[in-house]
Parts: structure tokens; C-alpha cells; sequence
């Protein structure tokens, strides 16, 4: 079946059709007013433009035409001629039952399946993962989810980096530090030890030393580069012990993103695309699409009708050093080989969205993308502390990811002792879900592009549109189904009262919703979404006493509507990246 606004709109356009207007003026939308109707239907003032009639007079035969249709409580013309809509029951009902016995709840797979990389995470090898990763990984999960829901083939990559200058720093650091480990004997020929020569705590206080000291120590920053190009040219020592930190890190970072319930099919970096850059290289100046401008080698991607200026895309810097952007067109080089994707999409903060534009336009003048391959850029913005700067400790340090998740915990254990419904045992599991559904919902519902700040109380609120409220909604619904027994049949009757009846009408529009959201890349509108619709619920279930109930019919028929709306909100929140629990 269609979404069910696309039931509705087939309807009407098959009137306007009959009455002798074109099909596409039938498309209905949800009511802007919703305290005066729950469709509307604009039509009918476009239609008079073409046809150079009344709208009005459009929209009365279209109206007339409907008016024996059994799918329509109420239909009205209003003002200029809009056409407002009332749904019958018996049409509702019909679609919360294909609902209800529907896999995905009237969600359709594309019929049209494609093949998509999700690349995102991001994380940078040898330096901790924080804030700035943490939108990456949540958003780009979520849209992988979404996708895979729909039917598509989804390969999620964290593109590791794990190839730039920061390796450089750690490695001519260690050497500062420790210039008698076999890794840096250029005469060294036997085999390397096994054993990281550093911890990961080690690893993590010696980045940012390094990093501090080569922007103050030219000499440092000097011996930093010159350690990257080494390692870009496959240095042995170098090479081992890169390896060391890629692993060390690696292991380090799938337990991170591991908590927050974000899992990679590929854990590719950077360094993957090292051994396509020098047939890249041969290909673009064979071809003419690179030239040498200053010692650096380019591709001039500006148009003539650039409003602001694009600079070239750098392939090499004058000491043949890989750059970020390389590595990027290098990357796809690897991924059009090795899965050849209808799509890639990038996540990554919108301050980047130059890099990507110089990326996409390299990519697709060079043919190293087919016209086929579809280049998407899904950009983010900040999380921000309450000064509206990006967020920080309160030493002014990078939040730690870790850390950050720590406080979220503590934040709502404090909101579940309250209510003391949990077992001792259960505490810890329950602490984790639900505040990661705090962290989560908070930045996922935000539209992507914009910045937010970071509010702990609000974000691990048990009201309002947080992840907390959703998550006790579906225990409420939960501890309500296991009080009554098993519905005998599963049909679920037409709506009893108008706060059923707004259920009814919030569930239905799911599909739509996980279309619009994934079309245009917006998780935000899932949110939204399950935000309404527990609103909805909580109503109805103020209203009737479902557990006391003694028609028993009625009583079944709330039983089934109550495990549709359970299933709606846990799929939802599945695609969100989000876990529910069974108490809290
Ligand atoms: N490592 C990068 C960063 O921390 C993000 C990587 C985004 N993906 C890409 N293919 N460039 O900013």
C-alpha cells in the first residue's frame, strides 16, 4: 500500500481527472489548521491558473465528485477555494489494520534499491575522540538505519583519519622521546616487536603535546612533516609503528562508538587510499585534468558561475605530501572499485562543505565518479556550551567523549532513583539507555545544519520533546500490556473517542514520515515525529482506562492499537539509534 497521504491524494486526483483537470492538482497534504480539518487539498487554486477558471468553481465540482466517496467525514471549501478534509473512520481504520499487520508498519521498500556508503564517524586516529565526532557518529547512524529500513544496501565506513600530519607529530615525538627504539634505526633489517612501544594514555597525552609544540617549535613542525612524508612513502620503522597507533587507537575507538551504539561494517581510514594515489596521479596528468600551479599539482574545479570564488582542488603538495583531499578523491577511486556505490554520503562539520563541494566537482570532472554516482554532503553544526561557543570542560579542555556520556548517565540516574522502579541490578543498563537516549535525541532532533547548546537538565528531562519522555512513553505502554491479557483477535476497531481518533491519525502518517526523512536527509523529522505521537498516546491513555475496561471488545481492539503504537515508536527509535528498556 502507498503512504497514506498518497491514498488520500490518488483519490482526489482521480476526481480532478474526471471533472477535467490534471491529475497533480490532487495532491492532499496535512492540514497547516488543524483545528479546522485534518487534510487539505490546494489544488484546486493552481488548477485555476492553468484552466483560467474560478478556483472555486474548480474546487465545488471536485467536491461534488467526492462527496459519494465513503473515504471522507467531512469535505468543505474555504476562502479562495481550499479544498479542507475530514477522514472517515471506516478509511482510517482500514489503514491502521494494513498497519498493524504490516512488517514495517506500511513502511514500503524502494522498489528501486541502491547501493549506498555511508561515510562518517570520522575520527582521527591518535587523538581522542570527542564533541566534534559525536554528530558525525549519531547522525550518520541514524541515516544509515534509514536507509537499510527502506530497502537499500547500506555500507557504513568510518574513514579513520589516520594518515595526516597528526601521525607524523606522535611518531617524531616518540622519537624525541625514546630515539633508541629499533623503529627509527634506519639499518634496522630484523622484524619489529609485537608489542606497542606506548599505551593509549600514553598515545592520548602524547598528541596533543606534540601538536602544541610544533605550533610554537618550527624545528618540531619541520621534523613532524618530514616523519608524515616518510610514512607516506612507506618508511618501514614508520609503517610499524603507525600500525602500533592505528591498533591501539582502533581498539580504543570501537569501544567508544561501541557505547554509543554506533557500529561500522567498514573500519577503512585515510591510509586505504594511499595505494591508489600514484595510478590516480598518473591518470589525472595523463589526462590532462592536473596541472602543476606553484609546485603543487591542481584541478581547477571553478565555474563561470560561481558566485563566490572556489579554489582549485590540491591532488599533491609541493613536497608530493598526500592532503586531506587525496586522500578523499583516492577514497573514491577504492570505493567505486571495491563496491561500486549508486551513492556516497559524507557527514562531516558544515565548515567543511567547501572541501566537499572542491571534492564532489574533482570527482566528477575527472570521471573518477561516473555520472551514475550520486555525491552527497550532509553537513553539521556545533554543539555548543551556554556561552555559545563550541562546547568545552570546564578547564576549557575538548570534552572527552567518554566523559561527556559519564555525565549524561549520572545526570538521569539521579531522575531514576526518584522513582525507585528499578532493580538494583538493572540500574546500570537502564542509566546507559536512557541516557544515551538523552544525548542522542537531543542532538538528532535539531535540524543537522544548525548549531544547538548543550543543556544537560533539559536533554534528560522525563517531559518535554526529549529522548527520556519517549522512552518512558513505551514503558508506560508496556507495564499497561502486561497487565491485561493476550487480544483474542487482532483487529482493531474504529476509534471510540477523538483522542483515539488523533492516535490514529498521528500513526498513520509514519511512512510519509520515514520517506521525508530520509529524502531529505533530516532525522530530525523522525523527532518530531515520535514527539507527537507520545503526546497522542499519553492523551488517550489519560482519557480511557484501558486495564479496567470492561467491554471486552473494546478492550481488545485498545490492547492491538496500544502494541501498534509500541511498534511505531521502537521502530522509530530504532532508527534513530536508539535502545528502549522495560522499566525506568
Ligand atoms: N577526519 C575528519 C575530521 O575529523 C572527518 C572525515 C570526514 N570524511 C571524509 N571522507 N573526509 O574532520
Amino acid at each position: 500500500m502507498k503512504t497514506f497521504i498518497n491514498e488520500i491524494s490518488n483519490i482526489i486526483s482521480e476526481k480532478f481527472e474526471q471533472c477535467g483537470y490534471d491529475k497533480e492538482y490532487g495532491k492532499a497534504i496535512v492540514s497547516n489548521r488543524p483545528d479546522l480539518c485534518e487534510f487539505q487539498c490546494n489544488g484546486a487554486l493552481a488548477a485555476a491558473k492553468k484552466y483560467k477558471k474560478a478556483p472555486r468553481a474548480i474546487a465545488t465540482e471536485v467536491v461534488e465528485a467526492l462527496n459519494s466517496n465513503e473515504v471522507f467525514e467531512k469535505l468543505t471549501i474555504e476562502g479562495p477555494g481550499f479544498i479542507n478534509i475530514n477522514i472517515a473512520n471506516d478509511f482510517l481504520n482500514k489503514y491502521i489494520n494494513y498497519m498493524y499487520s504490516d512488517k514495517k508498519c506500511g513502511c514500503e521498500e524502494t522498489s528501486n534499491p541502491k547501493k549506498i556508503v555511508v561515510d562518517y564517524g570520522g575520527a582521527n586516529v591518535a587523538k581522542p575522540l570527542h564533541v566534534g565526532h559525536l554528530r558525525s557518529a549519531i547522525i550518520g547512524e541514524s541515516i544509515k538505519r534509514i536507509a537499510k529500513f527502506l530497502g537499500n544496501e547500506v555500507i557504513g565506513d568510518v574513514h579513520l583519519g589516520d594518515w595526516g600530519l597528526q601521525m607524523g607529530m606522535v611518531i617524531s615525538e616518540l622519537k624525541r622521546r625514546q630515539p633508541g627504539l629499533t623503529y627509527f634505526d634506519s639499518n634496522f633489517k630484523g622484524e619489529y616487536p609485537k608489542e606497542s612501544p606506548i599505551t593509549i594514555d600514553e598515545l592520548e597525552e602524547m598528541y596533543p603535546y606534540a601538536s602544541k609544540l610544533a605550533k610554537s617549535d618550527e624545528k618540531a613542525m619541520e621534523e613532524a612533516k618530514e616523519a608524515t612524508v616518510e610514512l607516506q612513502n612507506g618508511r618501514p620503522g614508520y609503517m610499524a609503528l603507525w600500525k602500533h597507533i592505528l591498533n591501539i587507537s582502533v581498539a580504543d575507538l570501537k569501544k567508544n562508538y561501541g557505547e554509543l551504539n554506533v557500529n561500522f561494517e567498514l573500519w577503512k581510514g585515510e591510509s586505504d587510499a594511499n595505494n591508489y594515489i600514484p595510478d590516480m596521479v598518473d591518470y589525472l596528468k595523463k589526462n590532462n585534468y592536473a596541472h602543476t600551479s606553484q609546485g603543487a599539482l591542481v584541478v581547477d574545479v571553478a565555474r563561470e558561475d560561481d558566485k563566490s570564488p572556489v579554489p582549485p582542488f590540491l591532488v599533491l603538495k609541493s613536497d608530493g605530501a598526500a592532503l586531506y583531499g587525496t586522500t578523499d578523491l583516492a577514497t573514491i577511486v577504492q570505493r567505486v572499485q571495491d563496491y561500486s556505490p549508486d551513492e556516497i554520503i559524507y557527514l562531516a562539520d558544515k565548515r567543511q562543505s567547501m572541501h566537499f563541494e572542491q571534492l564532489f566537482r574533482a570527482a566528477k570532472m575527472t570521471k573518477i565518479a561516473g555520472e551514475d554516482l550520486k555525491l552527497q554532503f550532509v553537513g553539521f553544526g556545533t554543539m555548543n556550551g551556554k556561552d555559545g561557543k563550541p562546547f568545552k570542560t570546564r578547564e576549557g579542555g575538548v570534552m572527552r567523549l567518554q566523559d561527556l556520556i559519564s555525565i549524561i548517565k549520572s545526570a538521569v540516574k539521579t531522575k531514576l532513583d526518584e522513582s525507585k522502579t528499578i532493580k538494583e541490578d538493572e540500574v546500570e543498563e537502564v542509566c546507559r539507555k536512557v541516557g544515551l537516549s538523552a544525548l542522542k535525541y537531543a542532538d538528532l532532533s535539531n535540524q543537522p545544519t544548525k548549531d544547538y547548546v548543550f543543556d544537560i537538565d533539559r536533554f534528560a528531562s522525563f517531559e518535554g520533546s526529549t529522548g527520556p519522555y519517549i522512552l518512558y512513553t513505551v514503558v508506560r505502554i508496556k507495564s499497561i500490556l502486561a497487565k491485561v491479557a493476550k487480544a483474542d483477535d487482532d483487529k482493531i476497531l474504529s476509534p471510540y473517542s477523538d483522542t483515539e481518533r488523533k492516535l490514529m491519525l498521528q500513526l498513520v502518517k509514519f511512512s510519509e514520515m520515514v520517506e521525508l526523512s530520509y529524502n531529505n536527509k533530516l532525522p530530525n523529522k523522525i523527532c518530531e515525529y515520535i514527539y507527537d505521537l507520545s503526546n497522542a498516546f499519553n492523551k488517550f491513555y489519560a482519557n480511557n482506562k484501558i486495564v479496567t475496561e470492561e467491554d471486552l471488545q473494546k478492550q481488545a481492539s485498545w490492547i492491538n492499537l496500544l502494541n501498534l503504537t509500541q511498534k511505531v515508536l521502537t521502530t522509530s527509535l530504532d532508527l534513530l539509534g536508539l535502545e528502549t528498556c522495560e522499566r525506568m
